[in-house]
Formats: structure tokens, C-alpha cells, sequence
């Protein structure tokens, strides 16, 4: 796997473990493999090897200044990478492995490199739960970093297909295991001292983070200079057509994203998709990113959004729908 010419084809990969032990080769060689997990494909590089993380960057068109999640196979490998206080010890045992993503101070030993940091003094820590992502991560022995495997910028991919139309022949290879079953990004907490904080939420909800840690979890303040998760920029996921949120109708010529029951108009809508007709917000966060590519391929002007709860994954469901919708 040569590096500074990447290969024209990528390499389709299935869920066997032939094809777990071909992916493992690649990483292990500095090539750069898509790979599900429970909540979204992320795109796999040795996170020791600053040359893979780099090509990484480049097939993303990723801002350097924007650091990674760096992927282990069990909580006994990413303790080894940074220092894990009492509220980042309980959130692992709680929730790993699962969609959270816990940032800690690095540890002495950390050995993911300083390019996948952003030059951080923290580092992004994730055991998945998605049984091929934790085969390739033992097969591989070593952290391996994943952002979602999409074009920066872009929905983050639910489905192979969905990696394929944004990164073909700029990555090595992808390890096909279907559709993903979360379908929103890792919730991201901060423990970094003086108490833990939400980065970014996610496929865990805060109430469920909030009974783990039997304490409430404020945002962190990300008004400053320097936000500390610079990867919640404000326009992200966003799909062609203009998004508009809270409709409480459907004009004409839109394409209609629901949530539980129709809306007026929405019969005469351009294309309808519903998140979950029975109003069930673990549906609806799976559906999200794949129907909002679907409705953005019909070549709508705009995708007007019924109204989600924020309770629970409405929380990460309506952090998405507003940066899809967000100035860009
Ligand atoms: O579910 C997920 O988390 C997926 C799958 C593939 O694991 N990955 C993912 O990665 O969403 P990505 O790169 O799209 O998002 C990583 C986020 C970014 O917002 C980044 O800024 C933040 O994690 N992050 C990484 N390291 C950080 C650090 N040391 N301090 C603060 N934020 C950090
Ligand atoms: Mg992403």
C-alpha cells in the first residue's frame, strides 16, 4: 500500500473473517479501510503512523486543526492511552463497549500521534460495539482512528453504499456489514477534571449518562476562542437542498422529512419519508442520515422537517437536523 499513490479502485470488503484479516493487513500497512460500527461507517488509519493519518485527512478533505476519535478494541487498551478519572472510569464500565466517545488527558504511554490529536493534550477514546468493527480492532492490535467515512462536511454515512458515493477510489478498502443500527454519531464527554462534560450528543442519551454518573452533565462551554471539540463547526451534515426545521406544513415543490403523522400538505409533497411513524426515536435516529440523503437525491430546493422531541436521541437527532439546516 503505497501512500502517496493511492490506488484507483477500493478495495469491496464483506463481514468474513477473510475479509476482517485483509482490512487488518491494509491498516497495518498505512492504507486507509471504511469499516462499520453501531453508529455510523468511519474511515479506519493506524492512529500511530502520522503518514496514514494524514492521507486520512486528505481522502476526507478534513481541517487538520480537527482531531479524531481513535477506536480500541476493550476499555483494559484504551486506558493505556490516557488517564481515566473516577467519572471516565464509570462512564466506561457503563457504556463500553457503545456509542460514547470519552476525551481524557493523554497518558504517559499514548501512542496515538500528535497529528490525530490536532496537537491536543487530550485524546478521543471509543471501544465500539459493532461486533466487525471489534474484530478488525483485535485483528490489527493497535488504535485505530476513525472519523465518519464521509467527504468532510458531508451526511455522515449509514450504509456502505453511502461511503462508496463519497470516498471510491480515495480509500484503499471497506469492509461491508450493512446497514448501521444507531445511525447517529458517538456521544462525546469530556473528562478532562473539574467534572465531566457533554461535547456532543449522541447515540447514548444524557439522561442515561446523567443515572451513570448520578450527577447532571452540563454542555461543554464552547463559546470561547478555541472551542475544545472544533469539530462541532456550525454547518455540518449538509445535504444539497436547503433544510427547513419545525414545519408545520408542507408547501409545494418540498420534499417532506416526518415524524409520526402526516402534515398538512405533505400529500402533495415532491417525495415523503417518515423517521418513525410510530414516533419512536431510536427508528428515527437509524433513519436519519440515509433519508436525508434520499430526499436530497430527488434534486428538492428544499427538505422541510417535522417538528422531533428533544428528549432522550431527539437530543442528537435535532443537533444534526440544525446543522444540516445550519448557513453555510
Ligand atoms: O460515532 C462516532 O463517533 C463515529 C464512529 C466512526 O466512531 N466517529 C465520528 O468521528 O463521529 P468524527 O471525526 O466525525 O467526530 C469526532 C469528534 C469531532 O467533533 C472532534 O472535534 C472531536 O470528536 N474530538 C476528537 N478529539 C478530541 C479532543 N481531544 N478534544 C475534543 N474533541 C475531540
Ligand atoms: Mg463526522
Amino acid at each position: 500500500m503505497s501512500r502517496t499513490d493511492r490506488p484507483g479502485a477500493t478495495e469491496r470488503l464483506g463481514a468474513d473473517a477473510r475479509s476482517v484479516a485483509r482490512g487488518a493487513e491494509i491498516l497495518a500497512r498505512g492504507g486507509l479501510v471504511a469499516f462499520p460500527t453501531e453508529t455510523v461507517y468511519g474511515l479506519g488509519a493506524d492512529a500511530r503512523d502520522a503518514g496514514a493519518v494524514a492521507a486520512l485527512y486528505a481522502a476526507k478533505e478534513r481541517p487538520r486543526f480537527n482531531p479524531l476519535i481513535a477506536h480500541l478494541p476493550d476499555t483494559a487498551s484504551a486506558t493505556r492511552e490516557g488517564r481515566f478519572d473516577q467519572h471516565a472510569t464509570a462512564l466506561a464500565r457503563a457504556f463500553w463497549p457503545g456509542p460514547l466517545t470519552l476525551v481524557v488527558p493523554t497518558g504517559p504511554d499514548c501512542t496515538v500521534s500528535e497529528l490525530a490529536r490536532a496537537g491536543l493534550d487530550s485524546v478521543a477514546l471509543r471501544v465500539p460495539a459493532h461486533p466487525l468493527a471489534l474484530d478488525l480492532l483485535r485483528a490489527v492490535r493497535r488504535p485505530i482512528v476513525a472519523p465518519s467515512a464521509n467527504r468532510s462536511g458531508r451526511v455522515s454515512p449509514t450504509e456502505a453504499a453511502h461511503v462508496l458515493g463519497d470516498l471510491d477510489g480515495r480509500i484503499d478498502a471497506l469492509l461491508d456489514g450493512g446497514p448501521t443500527t444507531v445511525g447517529v454519531e458517538s456521544t462525546i464527554v469530556a473528562c478532562l477534571g473539574g467534572g465531566p462534560r457533554l461535547l456532543r450528543p449522541g447515540g447514548v442519551p444524557r439522561d442515561a449518562i446523567e443515572e451513570a454518573l448520578r450527577c447532571t452533565l452540563p454542555d461543554m462551554d464552547q463559546t470561547g476562542a478555541q472551542p475544545l471539540a472544533p469539530g462541532a463547526l456550525a454547518s455540518h451534515y449538509a445535504p444539497r437542498a436547503t433544510v427547513r426545521l419545525a414545519a408545520s406544513d408542507i408547501r409545494p415543490g418540498e420534499a417532506a422529512l416526518l415524524f409520526g403523522s402526516p402534515l398538512p400538505g405533505s400529500d402533495s409533497a415532491l417525495a415523503v419519508l417518515n423517521l418513525s411513524r410510530a414516533g419512536d426515536l431510536a427508528e428515527a435516529a437509524a433513519n436519519l442520515f440515509g433519508f436525508l440523503r434520499r430526499l436530497d437525491a430527488t434534486g428538492a430546493a428544499t427538505i422541510a422537517v417535522a417538528p422531533v422531541p428533544t428528549l432522550g436521541l431527539g437530543e442528537a437527532i435535532n443537533d444534526r437536523l440544525a446543522r444540516a439546516a445550519a448557513d453555510r
